[in-house]
């Protein structure tokens, strides 16, 4: 008898413990009890139609059959860059992240390339500008970033990114706010995942011959507080209409200038591949690849400057 009120209340507790780690993720990512139906969301035993038994033919295939432009099993269509009012109507309020093929009802102008395709990526571990590979086995999908079985972290970003381990603390996982930004003050950790050599964090590596980043060049700091040179908040005093969402502890983060999916912003002008207008990326941007930038050619810049 005692034997088995201490199994009971073993059980109890790491049923508990199971709980409080996944509770947090949303949708059928994660938080699966023992008899879950889940898997039967994504997996066939003996009749999948992709790799790793899923019952479309690739990851992308798989995650759109949700979170696509039509789809009604999710309302965050991501294809669109919309939060639906009603799954499946392809109207609502625009996502954090963006979009894949459209945002703010104009189709983008860059994203991160989620083909499975792509095995390089711009300043991974080694000088930026440079492409270099992923880790072994990597190319870049939806699954590159997010763990559809749940995770610790903020959007069931995958604890293990490009063979390194991250953390972006949890923030409103309680309620999930899809359409207006509320990330932590780590959030820049998933970007450096894949492009460490852009996460550079001393002050003045922009100007300082001391810290010279790379092959003796400069690059704008990153994860420092906005109020430089006395800029005032840009989450509060924009430009021309314009703000810019800071991370957590009002820090300049990753996304603070760039979408994490993709983007619809015009480059035209010096923005348009540089001065002689025949720039390609890295270090460019062009009328065609708008380097992930939330805003319109520099706009990003003057909400900060002000110059
Ligand atoms: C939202 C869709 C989704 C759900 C729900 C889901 N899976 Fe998966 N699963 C995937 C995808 C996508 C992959 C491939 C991930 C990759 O390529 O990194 C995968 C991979 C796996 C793998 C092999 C790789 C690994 O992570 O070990 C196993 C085993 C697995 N799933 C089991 C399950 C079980 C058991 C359930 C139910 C508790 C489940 N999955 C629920 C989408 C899902
Ligand atoms: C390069 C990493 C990366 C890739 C690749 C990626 N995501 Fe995301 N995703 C993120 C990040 C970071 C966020 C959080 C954005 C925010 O809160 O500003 C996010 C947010 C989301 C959200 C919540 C809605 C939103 O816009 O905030 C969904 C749903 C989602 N991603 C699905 C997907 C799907 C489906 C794919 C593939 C088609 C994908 N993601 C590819 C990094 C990625
Ligand atoms: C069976 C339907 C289904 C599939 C397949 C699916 N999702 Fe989801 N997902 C949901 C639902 C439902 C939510 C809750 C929010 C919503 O309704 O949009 C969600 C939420 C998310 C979130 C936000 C999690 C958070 O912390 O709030 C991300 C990120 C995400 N999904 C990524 C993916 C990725 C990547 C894939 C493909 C590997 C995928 N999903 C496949 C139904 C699905
Ligand atoms: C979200 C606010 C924000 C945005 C957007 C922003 N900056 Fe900055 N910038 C800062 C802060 C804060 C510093 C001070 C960094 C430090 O303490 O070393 C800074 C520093 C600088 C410096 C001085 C660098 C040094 O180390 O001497 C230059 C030049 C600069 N920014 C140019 C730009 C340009 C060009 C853009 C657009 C691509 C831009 N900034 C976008 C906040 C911002
Ligand atoms: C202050 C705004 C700002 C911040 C913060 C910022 N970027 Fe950028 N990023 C830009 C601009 C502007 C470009 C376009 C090219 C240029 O001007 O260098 C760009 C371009 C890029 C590119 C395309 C390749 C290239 O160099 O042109 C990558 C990759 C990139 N950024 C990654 C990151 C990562 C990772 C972080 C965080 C560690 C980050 N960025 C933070 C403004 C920013
Ligand atoms: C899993 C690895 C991975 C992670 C994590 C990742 N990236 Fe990327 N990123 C890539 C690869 C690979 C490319 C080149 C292919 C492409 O354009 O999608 C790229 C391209 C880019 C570009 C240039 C896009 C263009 O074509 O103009 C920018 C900007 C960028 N990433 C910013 C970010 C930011 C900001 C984050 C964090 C929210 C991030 N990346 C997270 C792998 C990653």
């Amino acid at each position: 008898m005692k034997k088995l009120i201490l199994v009971t209340v073993v059980v109890l507790a790491l049923a508990l413990a199971m709980v409080g780690l996944t509770s947090a993720n949303n949708g059928p990512h994660g938080g699966y009890t023992a008899t879950t139906d889940a898997c039967a969301g994504c997996h066939r035993a003996h009749t999948a139609a992709g790799p790793k038994l899923l019952i479309e033919d690739s990851t992308f295939a798989l995650c759109m059959s949700c979170h696509g432009s039509t789809a009604t099993g999710a309302v965050t269509n991501v294809n669109d860059g919309v939060l639906e009012a009603v799954a499946g109507s392809n109207t609502g309020t625009p996502l954090n992240g963006g979009g894949f093929t459209n945002y703010q009802t104009a189709a983008t102008t860059s994203t991160h390339d989620v083909s499975e395709t792509v095995t390089d990526a711009w300043g991974n571990g080694v000088d930026r500008g440079t492409l270099a590979a992923l880790a072994a086995g990597e190319a870049l999908g939806c699954a590159s970033c997010h763990d559809p079985h749940g995770s610790p972290n903020y959007r069931i970003i995958k604890a293990t990114i490009n063979g390194n381990a991250v953390t972006v603390t949890q923030v409103d996982e309680g309620a999930q706010v899809y359409d207006a930004e509320s990330w932590p003050a780590d959030m820049s950790n998933v970007c450096a995942a894949c492009h460490e050599a852009y996460h550079e964090t001393a002050a003045n590596v922009g100007s300082d011959t001391a810290g010279q980043v790379f092959g003796g060049g400069y690059t704008h700091r990153i994860d420092m507080p906005y109020n430089y040179g006395g800029n005032a908040n840009p989450e509060t005093v924009g430009m021309g209409g314009y703000t810019l969402p800071l991370g957590g502890t009002d820090l300049v983060v990753c996304n603070t200038c760039h979408l994490s999916h993709g983007t619809s912003a015009q480059m035209t002008g010096f923005a348009d591949g540089g001065p002689t207008g025949g720039g390609t990326l890295p270090g460019n941007t062009t009328a065609t690849d708008s380097a992930l930038l939330r805003l319109d050619n520099r706009g990003v810049c003057e909400v900060c400057h002000q110059k």
